[in-house]
């Protein structure tokens, strides 16, 4: 497996591998891998001869008071790990190569962007896009696989993509959780041992809302005050939001009637969790 560091090289990969006629495929990540980014991996395999993951820890993505500098990084690791689950090529560019000086172009997607994690963390998203469009440009890569975990995320890329037309096929891949139910996240290296077992709510709310739903609910404010209570039964959590929205448009719904989206942010002390469930009524 190649680490790629500079844009030139990661084209000259990219090259070779078209001439024998290879499809790519993009994991896009920020590295410190677990199982949630390499079952990404396993997906891309099944579309893609060549898969490439992209390790950059994006600076434009995250706000002042956000948590860049603390960012977990270990790249020999996931270098051994991606290795392991088949990727090709890991692209790991510097913020320098990525955003040269002067550098001043962004990619905005509107309204979807708005509400859920957009309302807590201005200007996220736009970084999101921003670089994975880039990457989407350095790599032309056939197919980019996104995980179901970043729900919003998915629905801004994948709108993002049909919006420009860009000529990527988006494939979005379930969500991966430890044995307790906790969706795996690179950010929860930063739970201390209480709030890792406080976090096991979330997964529990939203299993609860999944069993009402199952049993008929439809009112998407009973829902959203079941999973407000049983977050809140616990001390350590602080409620940023409970959303049910549209899949795929995001937008606020009173009542379920087709694809929604339930969605949850939590800050257990200086950590913020998110967890979804999307429920087909
Ligand atoms: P990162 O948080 O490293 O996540 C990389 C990809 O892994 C995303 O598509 C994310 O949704 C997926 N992922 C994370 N945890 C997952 C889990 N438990 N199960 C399934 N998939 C999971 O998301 C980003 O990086 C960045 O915003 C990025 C898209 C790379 C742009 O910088």
């Amino acid at each position: 497996m190649e680490i790629i560091r500079d844009i030139a090289g990661i084209r000259r990969f990219v090259a070779a591998q078209r001439q024998q006629g290879k499809r790519i495929g993009l994991v896009p990540t920020m590295g410190y891998l677990h199982e949630g980014h390499l079952s990404l991996v396993q997906v891309a395999r099944d579309r893609a001869e060549i898969v490439i993951m992209s390790i950059f820890v994006n600076p434009l993505q995250f706000g002042v008071n956000e948590d860049l500098d603390r960012y977990p990084r270990d790249l020999e690791r996931d270098s051994r790990l991606a290795e392991a689950a088949g990727v090709a090529a890991i692209f790991s560019p510097s913020a320098e190569e990525m955003y040269p000086p002067g550098f001043c172009t962004a990619v905005e997607v509107e309204k979807l962007t708005e509400g859920l994690c957009g309302r807590s963390r201005p200007g996220h998203f736009r970084g999101v896009t921003t670089v994975v469009c880039k990457l989407f440009n350095c790599v032309q890569p056939e197919v980019a696989v996104f995980g179901q975990k970043d729900a919003q995320q998915a629905a801004i890329i994948r709108k993002m993509t049909s919006d420009l037309n860009l000529p990527v096929e988006i494939i979005v891949a379930p969500i991966v959780r430890e044995e307790d139910g906790l969706a795996m996240s690179s950010r929860n290296v930063y739970l201390t041992a209480a709030e890792r077992q406080a976090a096991l709510v979330l997964s529990r709310s939203l299993q609860l809302a999944r069993q009402m739903v199952a049993r008929g609910e439809r009112e998407a404010g009973r829902l959203r005050q079941a999973i407000s209570e049983m977050i809140s039964s616990e001390p350590a959590a602080k409620i940023d939001y409970v959303e049910i929205v549209g899949a795929a448009d995001l937008a606020p719904v009173e009542q379920l009637s087709s694809s929604t989206l339930i969605a949850v942010a939590v800050r257990f002390g200086t950590t913020r969790l998110i967890d979804n469930v999307v429920v087909e009524v």
